[in-house]
């Protein structure tokens, strides 16, 4: 695999790469633009032909052009390789000898999948009922059918183990694709089937309806090697070129909402598995773009999904906002049923998540009672502890209190409510709570390596990785290159002492939640609590 990583690093410049996505210009040696995760005010992006590597300072993130690809599209290593092998015009199966053996599953799996997808295919062009189900029940056409992949399965439950048998694939293969039931028939029988299309245009699993009214309405691939549903978001391949472009994503519940929400033209259009938004689909997302938009039912689950979408949001820096007109439809497929340019004005006009449920909470409680005005100030608390940007908290707070007419202070005298939500888990993301540290440390890096004898002054671990080494040097290009001796010298003790005193941040922050776990265990807690005093005295 290394060598077909060379190979392909050898083959394509990282401007070319990288160019694609962001617009470069030429910056001396480097070239520079806008930052991808749209977090920087002035251009912050640098890339370094010479050295094929990319820095991005906004975002305090780098890397070689696997990185970038895998960073910017939320895919995987094994994607990236893949996708850029591709645009290289490199074979990998000619590096394939170290390909490791679920490597070889998984490549067996996806060709299952893919004749089991051509098979489907064909099989509804056969089928004048499900056809009629297709293309009149549900309104789609002929392009949005090709495109999504639509097709159907026969009610005999052997067909396509029959077929793909003939092809020269084993019960073992088949099974790990997710295709048979425990019985090692057909999994799928007399469905319509929509294909899980992964970001590489591979299928890896379906979702699958019933044409009548019986139960259950989908069946859905298992986990498998291939298909995992907390990471999955379905039509992603589809919207990924409208979302960048045009800046936003809109979630919504159903598969076939995303289907219809295509051929209406809003082709921004994504959904989770139902409400169940993890964090892996928010930061997959949050790759392409920060204006996150979801269209999930006005329900008790809509609303605890949203409630749950905003905890996460804030940490991966998205601004979240509910999109609820339905003009008295179900879902979004109804309402493009109903009238399409409704769908499209409706996803043009969303409402901030946070005023959204503030209404939603304000419209089941009666707040002219003194146990309504309690409710909703425990559920409004615990929603504003999950906003971020203290600009933002405050100006919830002020509305809250408002509402119930009493001060900010007595809202904020209130202790935070425990409640089914506050069991979620605090979440932390990777670029969260280290960032400044990792930035300093990056920082100081670059000066011990490339800084000449003052930066000898630095004494930190010098990390293995030679495209880390290179971004390294990106960084003292970037920021010190032009720093005098003096300077340099100065910049290094203030970020030596930022750095210090971050370090002993964290460690505090670590030992006051030890601290917590020992609160009846008084000896313990008070050997933890004279070491966060001498850290705290420095
Ligand atoms: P809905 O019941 O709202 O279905 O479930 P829908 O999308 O409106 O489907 P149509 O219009 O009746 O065909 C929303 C989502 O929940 C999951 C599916 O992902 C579906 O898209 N679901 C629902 C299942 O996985 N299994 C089920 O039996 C039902
Ligand atoms: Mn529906």
């Amino acid at each position: 695999m290394n060598d077909a990583k060379e190979e392909i690093k050898s083959r394509l410049a990282v401007e070319d790469v990288v160019g694609e996505y962001i617009e470069l210009k030429r910056a001396g040696r480097n070239l520079k633009g806008r930052s991808p995760w749209g977090v920087d005010k002035t251009p912050s992006f640098m890339v370094s032909p010479e050295k094929g590597i990319w820095h991005d300072f906004s975002a305090n993130k780098g890397g070689d052009i696997f990185t970038f690809v895998m960073e910017v599209e939320g895919i995987s290593f094994r994607e990236a390789i893949e996708k850029l092998a591709a645009k290289a015009g490199v074979e990998l199966k000619k590096y394939g000898n170290s390909d490791t053996k679920i490597a070889k599953k998984k490549t067996r799996a996806r060709e299952a999948l893919e004749l089991a997808t051509k098979f489907y295919q064909v099989c509804l062009t056969k089928n004048p009922p499900v056809l009629d189900y297709v293309f009149y029940k549900r309104n789609l056409n002929k392009n949005t059918v090709k495109e999504f992949r639509i097709g159907y399965s026969p009610k005999d439950g052997q067909a396509l183990k029959n077929f793909l048998t003939k092809k020269g694939y084993t019960e073992n293969e088949l099974e790990t694709a997710g295709l048979l039931n425990r019985f090692k028939g057909d999994l799928f029988r007399g469905r319509m089937m929509v294909p899980f299309i992964n970001t590489d245009g591979s299928v890896i699993g379906y979702t699958a309806r019933v044409l009548d009214k019986s139960e259950p309405k989908y069946l859905n691939t298992p986990e498998t090697l291939l298909f995992n549903k907390s990471r999955y978001i379905f039509g992603y391949y589809q919207a990924k070129e409208a979302i960048r472009r045009d800046g936003y994503v809109v979630i919504v519940e159903g598969n076939m909402d995303v289907i219809s929400s295509h051929q209406a033209g809003v082709k921004q259009a994504v959904a989770t598995s139902g409400t169940a938004m993890t964090e892996q689909h928010l930061k997959i997302l949050s790759h392409l773009t920060q204006d996150v938009r979801l269209a999930y039912d006005g329900d008790e689950a809509g609303i605890k999904a949203t409630e749950r979408a905003i905890n996460l949001a804030g940490n991966l820096g998205i601004d979240l906002s509910v999109i609820s007109d339905y003009h008295g439809t179900k879902d979004p497929d109804e309402l493009i049923q109903k009238d399409k340019s409704l769908w499209k004005k409706a996803v043009e006009n969303p409402k901030p998540a946070v005023d959204w449920l503030l209404d939603k909470y304000e419209e089941n409680l009666n707040l002219n009672s003194a146990k309504g005005k309690k409710e909703y100030s425990d559920v409004a608390i615990r929603l504003i502890s999950y906003l971020k940007d203290p600009v933002i908290k405050k100006h919830y707070e002020q509305i809250v209190a408002k509402r119930l007419d009493v001060t900010v202070e007595d809202l904020k005298s209130k202790k935070l409510p425990s409640s089914p939500t506050h069991r979620l888990k605090p979440v932390t993301t990777e670029f969260e709570k280290p960032e400044r540290i990792k930035i300093l440390e990056d920082s100081l890096l670059s000066v011990m390596l490339f800084g000449g004898e003052i930066g000898s002054k630095i004494n930190l671990e010098v990390p293995e990785d030679e495209t880390k080494l290179d971004e390294l040097s990106l960084i003292f290009e970037t920021k010190f290159k032009n720093f005098n001796k003096e300077k340099l010298e100065k910049a290094i003790k203030e970020m030596l002492a930022e750095y210090n005193r971050e370090l002993s941040r964290l460690k505090i922050e670590e030992l006051s939640k030890k601290a917590e776990e020992y609160e009846d265990d008084e000896e313990k807690f008070n050997d933890i609590m004279r070491e966060i005093e001498k850290l705290q005295k420095g």
